[in-house]
């Protein structure tokens, strides 16, 4: 009886441990558990990762702008679709768009946020108050960025001054208002709509 009883405890601690193999599989499951673990981002966080995420997109769109721009007019406007293309498999941003903060020949579709903050960057600019970059939520899903674009030397050959700068822009179109800039001065805003999910899994 003895040993039957021994037998049998036996035999449930030899079926309680894990047959060979399944070690390995155990240790992929705990590896897991732990990715999967609840971590804690908070609100400031969540911000901060967007706003450096905003930085960084608007760095490489503003860099490609200055780099690719070829002498023909129409090359500035067509570089809007070649920044996405470019940008778009490295950045989990939704959309990026160019305004100009002057009325102009171009009308882009704005969505409400994003016409409300165009109105506010377009009053600061009447009234010579400097700008900086802004994050709004849109929704749950969307935290909109917003950032000046700033012309460089590169950019005066069409949008610098009739006089001073070679303006084939001016010569072309006399009546065009995007010209008469010097380099530093705010010609218009990205707008790059930042998915909040991929932001909130990119914070460290
Ligand atoms: C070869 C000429 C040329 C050069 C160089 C050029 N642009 Fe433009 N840009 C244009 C033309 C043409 C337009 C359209 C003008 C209009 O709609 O009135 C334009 C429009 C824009 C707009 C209006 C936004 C839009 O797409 O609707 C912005 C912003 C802009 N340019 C920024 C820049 C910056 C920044 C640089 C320098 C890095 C630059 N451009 C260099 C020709 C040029």
């Amino acid at each position: 009886m003895k040993t039957l009883l021994y037998m049998a405890l036996l035999a449930s601690v030899v079926a309680c441990s894990p047959p060979s193999g399944e070690n390995d599989n155990m240790r992929s499951v705990a590896k897991e558990m732990k990715s999967r673990k609840i971590r804690r981002v908070t609100q400031a966080q969540i911000l901060e990762q967007a706003q450096m995420l905003g930085d960084r997109v608007a760095k490489q769109a503003s860099d490609l702008l200055d780099k690719n721009m070829a002498d023909t007019l129409g090359s500035c406007v067509s570089l809007n679709k070649n920044i996405t293309d470019t940008l778009l498999p490295s950045f989990k941003f939704t959309e990026i768009k160019r305004f100009a903060l002057r009325a102009h020949t171009l009308t882009r579709a704005t969505d409400a946020t994003e016409q409300q903050l165009l109105d506010a960057y377009r009053y600061n600019d009447r009234n010579h108050i400097s700008m900086s970059s802004n994050l709004q939520a849109i929704g749950d899903t969307t935290i909109l960025y917003n950032a000046p674009i700033i012309l460089t030397n590169s950019c005066l050959r069409c949008h610098g001054q009739a006089g001073k700068d070679v303006t084939a822009l001016q010569q072309k179109f006399p009546k065009d208002t995007l010209t008469g800039y010097a380099a530093g001065q705010t010609i218009g805003i990205w707008s790059i709509k930042l998915h909040k999910p991929s932001v909130v899994l990119s914070v460290e």
